[in-house]
């Protein structure tokens, strides 16, 4: 743990011995304990400085503590917590209204995470498919995808959804290539209700699905009379350039869940549907206690306006530029993928990205290694060129000691 200091240490020791006796031992954290953060820079327990190039794994779109954002949370809190769905709520009826009237056009269903965002659309896509008369829906599913942990939500990640250890898992999932447009043309028949996918794959390591592939996925869901599912939980707010990422193009889709980004920082989702879907669930059918609660809304309202600008706009492109510029040639690095500010630096053969990961955690700049090849980088939309310099420099530091 070169690089981090001797009472960093010892603290998130006992954070450790705690979590390693309470704690389910879900996540494989890293020995750092974050306090404080201001735009894209973070401090740990010691006071050591860090710039973000992570974002909380794409939720500090506006920056980390964006003063509108806390000050919109704050009046909140102060003012009224939520009185539950059975009343009427101004920030839930805004934030419904600027998801629809900024994607597809039709309604939207406020929640309280990605997971759940995507358990309504696999609902609401399954009741569309019901009534069109089919017995037993099926969505196609993309290999490599990642939709989230609940039971249906899982089962529509094909890498994770382990029958073994969580069986039974809900049917009616068909996974398919996520680079093949015929498969997936005859993936798709009389019983399909829905063609789910991110327009680029986020766990997996940062996989754009190709044009071709979502041109398929629009023709056959199409001619099937089935919906087209984009889950922008990842890709959206932002992140690749557009508000959402199918403004990007090239295909619309019926349905679009979003979270992460969404709640500037709290637990917000959306399910948001446009024309084809027709009025998705209706009475009884859905619901949640926190959905749209004014705290969660009024802070996502905050991160729309702050993110939902042509500044913001600019500076994701500007800076995506800098990112290629800056770390394409150096050796260690193959290639980038990705779009706007979600990138994946593939990392050539034999140098390990969890180590290179670690080693700029130790250098002061927080990446992601979402596979053994990948760096992955999440940085904030609002990132200055200067900071993001200085990232990329530590980064490049972390590339040079590991890769030699
Ligand atoms: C594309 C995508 N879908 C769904 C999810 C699940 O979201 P949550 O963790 O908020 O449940 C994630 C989370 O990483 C994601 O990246």
């Amino acid at each position: 743990m070169s690089g981090v200091g001797r009472e960093t240490a010892e603290r998130v020791g006992e954070l450790r011995e705690i979590e390693g006796r309470y704690a389910m031992p879900t996540y494989p954290r890293a020995p750092v304990e974050f306090v404080r953060g201001e735009g894209s820079r973070l401090w740990d327990s010691e006071g050591r400085e860090y710039v973000d190039l992570f974002s909380g794994l794409s939720v500090h779109n506006a920056g980390n503590c964006h003063p509108r954002i806390v000050a919109a949370i704050a009046d909140q809190a102060a003012t009224l917590g939520g009185t539950s769905n059975l009343f009427y709520s101004e920030p839930a009826m805004r934030l419904t209204e600027r998801l629809v009237t900024s994607s597809l056009g039709g309604r939207a269903f406020l929640c309280n995470s990605g997971t759940e965002a995507n358990e309504c659309a696999i609902k609401l896509v399954r009741k569309h498919g019901h009534l069109r008369g089919i017995e037993r829906p099926e969505i196609v599913v993309l290999d490599y995808a990642f939709h989230g942990r609940t039971l249906a939500a899982l089962a529509a990640t094909p890498r994770l959804a382990r029958e073994d250890l969580f069986g039974p898992l809900p049917a009616g999932f068909v996974p398919t290539p996520r680079d093949d447009p015929d498969a997936l043309r005859a993936a798709v028949g009389p019983n399909t209700a829905a063609v789910m996918l991110e327009p680029i794959q986020g766990e997996s390591g940062v996989h754009p699905i190709s044009a071709e592939m979502l041109a398929a996925a629009r023709e056959a869901t199409e001619e099937a009379g089935a919906l087209l599912v984009f889950d922008e939980i990842q890709t959206g707010m932002g992140r690749t350039g557009t508000l959402w990422a199918f403004q990007g193009g090239p295909v619309v889709p019926d349905v679009m869940t979003s979270a992460k980004a969404l709640g500037g920082g709290l637990p917000v989702g959306a399910c948001v549907i446009g024309p084809r879907a027709g009025d998705g669930l209706t009475l009884g059918e859905h619901g949640s206690t926190f959905a749209g609660g004014p705290i969660c809304a009024r802070s996502a309202l905050a991160a729309l306006e702050v993110i939902d600008s042509e500044e913001v706009r600019a500076n994701v492109l500007d800076r995506e530029t800098q990112i290629r510029s800056e770390l394409a040639g150096d050796p260690a690095v193959g290639g980038i993928r990705g779009r706007g500010l979600m990138l994946g630096l593939e990392l050539r053969d034999g140098v390990d990205a969890a180590a290179v990961a670690r080693a700029a955690l130790e250098r002061g700049v927080v990446v992601n290694a979402p596979n053994p090849a990948t760096i992955r980088l999440l940085p904030p939309l609002t990132i200055a060129p200067s900071d993001l310099g200085d990232g990329c420099e530590r980064l490049l530091a972390a590339l040079r000691a590991v890769a030699g």
